[in-house]
């Protein structure tokens, strides 16, 4: 749905300004990379910004920000398009920073298990050559193909990974970065530890774009493991699978991955790929990876899991051992979001609460979504507590979907902190949850975040309309 905003005038002198800055043709004005920069993956929104600026270096950065900071035109940083908050959409018009052509690895330290990339780099891409280096940098969101690593930062990229091995933050030694004045700084250092003044990369990390421009990242690495074995878990009822994952922890086991999906996320996926999951028809499944370098281990970790499951009344357990069916089990699952995404208009919330309230997170979203006549399509990183509940409109008339969205999603937010969870892990507030923000945080925890906010961005035009209800949109 289109929500035409008043977009700032940014006139031809200024934009000629830009064009001595990144030269000429890094300023796009035409329509269809106006269109294109307007759009990220949330919903159908669309935003059109008055410009897209393709800087290639920090001075061009500064220069750009300088400029805007001066003029009070809005900046909206953007990394690869795939945000599912809506944190890259220009709300408020203005500049489109596109952070594409920063796309450099930098320095892969072999030696010391660190990286310095550049925010344009794409997720995946960068994972390969650690890969090739003989290494590992894990955080995994299902987008990896298309993301940046920037993206990642701004949103804390999580990922079926995560249960193991972290979110985007515990990877990140330190940041440059651009504050809207234009201003260039440096946070945290390249070590593992550090407690000089205070955190300002855990600062900018997942604070959307709203602080600062990324314009260079620290990363560390990890060893690479050499084994992995993945089992899918087949259950008659969403409880009973939800209710499994706890117990696999208690067990003392840590799977690299442990992923929930009900039937219908499962047949999307399905249905939009030409591929059959084993068990397609189970209401529900777990999708359990452990890995490591001892077989043995492995193995002994699969039986352990085998019988956890067993004691919570599986239907069936497979194991994928066949690296050809283990990708495409992978793929399937990587590819549910798209897929329940093109079924129909949707709502899509990131609900996370400690691991063993899931049974009563997913069971509550079910009874809320019936009772406001919605149908739910539940998937995600169980073993984080991590649910993603998209919200289907189907064929709900306009009228009704419009009238019972916003508080059958209030009520299942609700649901989610009163059970010690947050209503966002790994996607963002960005645009499409502010109004939602204060079902999570006190107006204390509300007022210190946006006194940082204004420390950082006194004019307010670093990517305005974001994760507070009170910007300028
Ligand atoms: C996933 C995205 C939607 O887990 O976070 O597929
Ligand atoms: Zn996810």
């Amino acid at each position: 749905m289109t929500s035409p905003q008043p977009t700032p005038s940014i006139d031809k002198p200024l934009l000629d300004a830009f064009g001595a800055i990144v030269g000429p043709e890094c300023v796009r004005t035409d329509p269809e990379s106006l269109t294109l920069h307007g759009q990220d993956e949330t919903e159908d929104l669309i935003f059109m910004p008055g410009v897209v600026l393709e800087p290639d270096t920090t001075a061009q950065v500064s220069a750009i920000m300088r400029l805007a900071s001066e003029h009070g035109i809005p900046v909206t940083p953007r990394g690869g398009g795939t945000g599912l908050s809506g944190g890259a959409l220009p709300v408020a018009g203005g500049i489109c920073l596109s952070m594409r052509r920063f796309n450099r690895i930098v320095e892969i330290d072999t030696r010391n298990l660190q990286a310095t990339v550049e925010p344009g780099v794409i997720t995946q891409k960068f994972q390969e050559e650690v890969e090739s280096a003989g290494f590992s940098y894990p955080p995994d969101p299902a987008s990896r193909g298309s993301c940046f690593i920037g993206g990642n930062l701004a949103e804390c990229a999580g990922g079926p990974h995560a249960v193991k091995y972290g979110v985007t933050k515990d990877y990140v030694l330190g940041i440059e970065a651009v504050l809207p004045n234009g201003e260039i700084f440096t946070t945290g250092a390249k070590v593992l530890k550090n407690v000089s003044g205070y955190n300002l990369t855990q600062l900018i990390i997942g604070s959307e774009g709203t602080l600062a421009v990324i314009t260079k990242v620290f990363l560390r690495l990890v060893p690479r493991v050499r084994l992995k074995k993945v089992v899918l878990v087949a259950f008659h009822t969403l409880e009973e699978a939800a209710e499994a994952v706890a117990g696999i922890f208690q067990r003392g086991i840590t799977p690299s991955a442990l992923e929930f999906l009900e039937r219908a996320a499962v047949q999307a996926a399905e249905e939009r790929q030409g591929k059959r999951f084993p068990n397609g028809n189970a209401a529900a499944q777990l999708l359990i990876e452990v890995d490591g370098n001892n077989e043995e281990a492995l193995t002994e970790e699969i039986a352990a899991i085998a019988e956890v499951v067993e004691q919570h009344n599986a239907a069936d357990v497979l194991l994928a051992e066949d690296r050809q069916k283990v990708e495409e089990v992978w793929a399937l699952r990587r590819g549910i979001g798209e897929a329940v995404k093109s079924i129909s208009a949707y709502k899509e919330e990131d609900t996370v609460v400690p691991r063993a309230h899931l049974p009563q997170l997913v069971k509550g979203v079910k009874e809320i979504c019936a009772r406001y006549g919605l149908t739910s399509i539940c998937y995600g990183h169980a073993g984080d507590g991590n649910v993603h509940v998209n919200i289907l409109k189907n064929t709900l008339d306009e009228e009704t979907w419009n009238r019972v969205i916003d508080p059958a999603i209030r009520e299942i937010f609700t649901l989610t902190v009163s059970l010690g969870g947050t209503i966002s892990a790994e996607h963002g507030i960005g645009y499409t949850q502010r109004s939602y923000l204060p079902i999570a945080l006190n107006p204390v925890e509300l007022r210190l975040m946006r006194e940082i906010k204004r420390v950082f961005d006194a004019k307010g035009i670093l990517n305005p309309g974001k994760v507070f209800l009170d910007g300028p949109v």
